[in-house]
């Protein structure tokens, strides 16, 4: 839902709280766990454990603040370029969070939800994710969104491809592909686009992530490393939100 500017308007996407507007929709790219990690001295899993806590802090803050959606950018489609060793410490580290945490999230009102392409990974971990997916499906205080494998191009591909089979079989004419019809043929198409996409690290780059569905977010870009980004850095994201002005082409009133 919502790619274009007539459904991203701010009434729809942002929602007016006391006095500033909080985005209904947060995306997350999580960065900076390596440096964190080599700043220490330390193996870059101790880098990706820490991280992996900022993300519970993350859940609360964003529960806290009354964001509706929160999207984490966890493992990219370029990720598995790391050594097979960092992937099964980022996949170890997974399920050992699906197993302990997800009763706690559940009784937050977590609605769990995976895009990407998570059937690139290893059985077990799959498995615990549509077992998490399944439990939380009837929550509705948080969606919580995991990018796992996820690409933005990649999922831009695949809306193409069902399209085009669309097309082939004859149930779609090629002059009915509307930008609806392909946002609908996303795998976020049950959720509204990101109003605020963050990165840490001081890294200023999307790296193909929610490349569609941006189009009109704001981004922020934080300074602090990954595993140090708590409540008072998501709140200052928040007042940095609240202080833009969306127009989405328009001429502000
Ligand atoms: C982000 O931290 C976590 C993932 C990409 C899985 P990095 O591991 O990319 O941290 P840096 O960029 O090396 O510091
Ligand atoms: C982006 O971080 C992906 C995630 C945070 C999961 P990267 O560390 O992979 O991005 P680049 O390589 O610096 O662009
Ligand atoms: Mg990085």
């Amino acid at each position: 839902m919502g790619s274009l500017p007539q459904t991203s308007t701010s009434s729809l996407s942002s929602r007016e709280g006391e006095g500033a507007a909080v985005p209904v929709h947060v995306a997350m790219i999580m960065d900076g766990n390596g440096r964190w990690a080599r700043s220490r001295n330390l193996p870059v899993a101790a880098g990706h454990r820490k991280g992996a806590e900022a993300v519970q802090d993350c859940v609360r803050s964003a529960i806290r603040q009354g964001v509706r959606y929160l999207t984490l950018y966890a493992f990219s489609s370029e990720n598995w370029r790391r050594s097979a060793e960092e992937v099964g410490d980022l996949t170890s580290l997974l399920r050992f969070y699906l197993r302990h945490k997800l009763n706690e999230l559940h009784e937050q009102g977590v609605r769990l939800r995976v895009i990407g392409e998570p059937e690139r990974f290893e059985g077990a971990l799959r498995e615990e994710l549509r077992r998490a997916e399944a439990k939380t499906a009837s929550n509705t205080t948080l969606t919580l969104t995991l990018a796992l494998s996820y690409g933005g191009r990649a999922d831009i591909v695949q809306a193409a491809r069902r399209l085009a089979d669309q097309v082939a079989s004859g149930t779609l004419a090629s002059s009915d592909i509307t930008e609806e019809r392909l946002d609908q043929a996303l795998q976020t198409s049950d959720m509204p686009d990101p109003d605020l996409v963050i990165r840490t690290s001081g890294e200023c780059r999307l790296s193909n992530f929610l490349l569609w569905q941006s189009a009109y977010a704001e981004l922020v870009f934080m300074d602090v490393l990954w595993p140090d980004f708590g409540e008072a850095e998501f709140v200052q994201a928040l007042s940095h939100f609240a202080g833009r002005q969306r127009r989405f082409g328009g001429r502000p009133a």
